[in-house]
Order: C-alpha cells, then sequence, then structure tokens
C-alpha cells in the first residue's frame, strides 16, 4: 500500500481542472451519497485486468482500448452502447486472429463524462460562461445556469455509468459475444464496404478456423470461452471529488481500490510533478494509464514511475503515446529507451488521436484518417527497432455512422463533415473507418509476430 496516502490527501496538492463549485453544501451532499453507493466494480476484476495487462506488457497480449472522446447524458441509449461494443469485439477478433496473441478489451465506457479544457472560461460574442467540461460536472449549451456546475450531475452520470456496466457485462457474458456471431457481423458489415476485396481474405480466414474448429467439436457449446468475454471499463480520472466518492477498501487484501472503473489514466496536463491527479491515482490499486505527449521529458516520465509503480509490477501501468503523426518517430524513441533501460514493465499504447485533431475549411474539429494511420505506423515502426513491443491502441470511436473523422475507404469529405457531426468533444471514428483501422493494425501485428518467429528459428 502507498505511504502517507488516503483517498483525500490529493486535496493538499495542486488540483488542475477541477470545476469551482459555487455551493459547498451540495458538493458535500452529493460526495455523501455517492459514498454511500454500491461500488460498480469489484476489486478482483481490477486485479485479473491488472494480470491481463501484465501479459501485454510481457509481449503476449495486445490492448484494445475504444469508445467516445466524452459519455453524454444526451447519447445514453441502449444501441449506442450496443453497437460500440460490437464494433470493439469486431476489431477484437481481427486483432486476435492476426497476432495469435490474446485481446486485452478495455471500453472508454460507464464513466468517460470529464473533460480537461485550455481554458477556464468560453467567451462567446463578449460574454464569458464557464467552459464546458463534460456532462458531469456542466450543461454543454452557452447558458448561465447550465453551464454553472452542478454536483448533482455526479450522482446522475454514477446513475449512468451503472446501467451502461450493467449492460456491457450482460453483453460479454450472455451470448451476445458469441465468437461465430461476431464473425458473421464482420462478413456483413463487410459486403457494404467498398474496400471488402482488400480485408475478404483475412475475414474468410477467420471463418476457416471457426469452420475447422466446430467440425472437432470446439463450438460454443463444447468451450464456453467462445461464448463469453472479459471487457472492462475505464475513464480519465479527472473529476477527483467523484473518484475519491467511489474509493473503496478491498475487504480481502486492505488495498485501496477505485470502483468507479476497472482502469483510470491521467491526462498530459494533469500529470504533472506534484499534482493532485498524480497523488490520487498513486494510491489505488487499479492498472492506471499516463498520457504521453510531446511536452514529456525521459526523466519527468521516471518520476511519474516512481512515484505510479514504485514496486515495478507488471500491468500496473500503460503509457498511452500520442504524439501527432510527424512527430511520433522523433519524439517517442527517447522515452521508450529510458523505460527500457531501466527495466520498467510497462505497457505502450498508441492513441493515435489526439495528436492529429485539425480544423476543418467548415469550422469543425476533425482528424483525418490517413493521419491517423501514419502516426500507427509510426508507433509500430518504433517499436520494432527498438525491439519493444508495441502493446495497444487507443481510439476514440463509436458504433455509429457518425462523420466527424474526414477520409477512409468510405470516404468522409470536409464537405460531408456536417452530416453527421454528434460527438460531445473530440472527433471520433465511425463504425467502418474503426474496422479499417482493426484491419490495418492486423497487418502490422503479423509483422511483428513473423519477425518474432524468424528470430526464433534463427536463435534455434
Ligand atoms: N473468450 C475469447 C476472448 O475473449 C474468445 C472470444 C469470444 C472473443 N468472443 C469473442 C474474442 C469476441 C474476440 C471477440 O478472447
Ligand atoms: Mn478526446
Amino acid at each position: 500500500m502507498a505511504a502517507n496516502w488516503s483517498p483525500d490527501s490529493w486535496r493538499a496538492r495542486d488540483a488542475r481542472q477541477l470545476p469551482d463549485y459555487p455551493d459547498a453544501a451540495a458538493l458535500a451532499a452529493a460526495e455523501r451519497e455517492l459514498s454511500s453507493y454500491p461500488p460498480l466494480v469489484f476489486a478482483g476484476e481490477a486485479r485479473a485486468l491488472r494480470a491481463d495487462l501484465a501479459e501485454v506488457a510481457a509481449g503476449r497480449g495486445f490492448l484494445l482500448q475504444g469508445g467516445d472522446c466524452a459519455e453524454s447524458f444526451a447519447e445514453f441509449h441502449p444501441n449506442n452502447i450496443r453497437d460500440t461494443f460490437r464494433v470493439l469485439l469486431q476489431m477484437a477478433v481481427v486483432l486476435t486472429y492476426a497476432s495469435k496473441l490474446p485481446v486485452v478489451k478495455l471500453g472508454r465506457m460507464a464513466g468517460q463524462f470529464a473533460k480537461p479544457r485550455s481554458t477556464a472560461t468560453e467567451e462567446v460574442e463578449g460574454r464569458a460562461l464557464p467552459a464546458y467540461r463534460g456532462d458531469i460536472v456542466n450543461d454543454q449549451a452557452f447558458d448561465a445556469s447550465g453551464r454553472m456546475p452542478d454536483p448533482r450531475r455526479m450522482v446522475r452520470a454514477y446513475s449512468q455509468a451503472a446501467a451502461t456496466l450493467n449492460l456491457l457485462r450482460a453483453f460479454a457474458s450472455g451470448g451476445y459475444a458469441n465468437l461465430h456471431q461476431v464473425h458473421a457481423w464482420m462478413l456483413d458489415d463487410m459486403g457494404r464496404g467498398p474496400w471488402a476485396e482488400r480485408y475478404r481474405d483475412v475475414a474468410d480466414r477467420i471463418g476457416d478456423a471457426l469452420g475447422f474448429m466446430a467440425a472437432c467439436g470446439i463450438n460454443p457449446d463444447t468451450v464456453p470461452q467462445l461464448k463469453a468475454t472479459a471487457f472492462y471499463t475505464s475513464h480519465e480520472a479527472l473529476l477527483l471529488p467523484y473518484e475519491q466518492a467511489l474509493t473503496r477498501q478491498d475487504s480481502l487484501t486492505g488495498d485501496w481500490y477505485d470502483t468507479s472503473a476497472h482502469f483510470l489514466w491521467v491526462g498530459d496536463r494533469t500529470r504533472f510533478a506534484g499534482s493532485a491527479h498524480v497523488e490520487y491515482l498513486r494510491g489505488v490499486g487499479n492498472p492506471i494509464g499516463v498520457k504521453c505527449g510531446p511536452s514529456l521529458e525521459p526523466d519527468a516520465l521516471l518520476r511519474l514511475l516512481d512515484m505510479l509503480d514504485p514496486g515495478r509490477e507488471p500491468g500496473r501501468v500503460t503509457l498511452i503515446a500520442r504524439f501527432g503523426h510527424d512527430r511520433v518517430e522523433r519524439e517517442l524513441p527517447p522515452l521508450v529507451r529510458a523505460v527500457k533501460r531501466e527495466g520498467r514493465p510497462v505497457v505502450w499504447s498508441c492513441d493515435p488521436m489526439h495528436g492529429n485533431t485539425v480544423k476543418s475549411a467548415g469550422g469543425y474539429k476533425t482528424r483525418p484518417f490517413d493521419r491517423i494511420l501514419s502516426e500507427v505506423r509510426g508507433f509500430f515502426e518504433v517499436h520494432r527497432a527498438e525491439g519493444t513491443h508495441g502493446g495497444g491502441i487507443h481510439a476514440e470511436m463509436t458504433g455509429q455512422n457518425v462523420t466527424e473523422c474526414t477520409g477512409g475507404a468510405v470516404d468522409v469529405t470536409e464537405q460531408s463533415l456536417g452530416d453527421r457531426y454528434h460527438t460531445h468533444c473530440d472527433p471520433r471514428l465511425n463504425a467502418a473507418q474503426s474496422l479499417e483501422l482493426a484491419f490495418l493494425l492486423a497487418e502490422m501485428l503479423n509483422a511483428e509476430m513473423q519477425e518474432r518467429e524468424r528470430a526464433r528459428r534463427a536463435a534455434a
């Protein structure tokens, strides 16, 4: 257990990106209420995820993390949850098949509500109001009462997270994740895409493998692993009053866990030395992520790892690199080398979204798909050159057919961005773009595995 830590020890540190609640009594009441509610996840599940991530850190697995930039109260609907889950599973099948490695499935779901902002206020036509910080804090609409941070929103977010998680658990274990079914969706969706030809082969080979196994008596009825999957949840640990209220001591081990999700990460803006967010995360036993951007020096990263993972436990820390397509190959290697030199057992994951945001001619925040792919390629190239494992991908995506990122085989143009631009924050990959990303990732992972095999043969 971390020394000199308590669930509220972050309060004595530099806490940035937190809202100014105007009513302290209302805030305290909401915190009290949440503290008495059931945990959303169980400590044993967080430990299971940590063990799965330890396998990824050792090069024996791959991490797939994805979901909305920000969940919202308005888009809370079973179909949205279902469709994002469904695309994540389709991606997972493709990645599992190509890499021959187990894929850890981690949603940015059931709690991804709070957003960091570059300025505390937003100004429109000379009028300044508090910035929108996510539905868990205030309302996106630009009006004085809606923008006032309201602690009751934390309670509503908790309920939405609980209902979302409940449905995800049902999908994951109740038959919806059946591998034969997921493959059938893939064939279905591909029939509609103009890029079907390129990937038909992979889909067919997955079908062959399932058919061969079925003929041997290995089917969802005889082998339950084909019917169910483990699906975990994650969000940025940003709104610390909420996270603290859901922090509980595990009765089995006595350790503290943040029971609002299985996995929490600290963002690029709140991971500085002396930060309240780092202080909070160092004391919880969950696996945690650290966003690594261009401003992070290797020494600062090593100091962060000393804080967050003094025991050097494999799977404890996932480093999520977000540099931008034109910087990743120059700026990621110093970090990878420093971490490798220190023998730190981390998972390296690639966030190709946040460093590649641009404004379209029509004023939309968008991300060109080819830049996203180019950052992914650069990330894998760095790990190939350094002899380390490119262990994961972190994507902002949705199962809906939105038009928020430009490009992809089903080409979204700058002109069509306005057609279905629904995000509450950053632009997301749509279902077709997500699947296309998975196929391209699969090619890269397949190459990594073949290279490993060649090296093994040469050594034998
Ligand atoms: N249980 C295995 C796994 O989760 C196989 C599996 C079942 C699976 N359904 C799946 C894999 C859906 C990917 C997607 O890996
Ligand atoms: Mn985002």
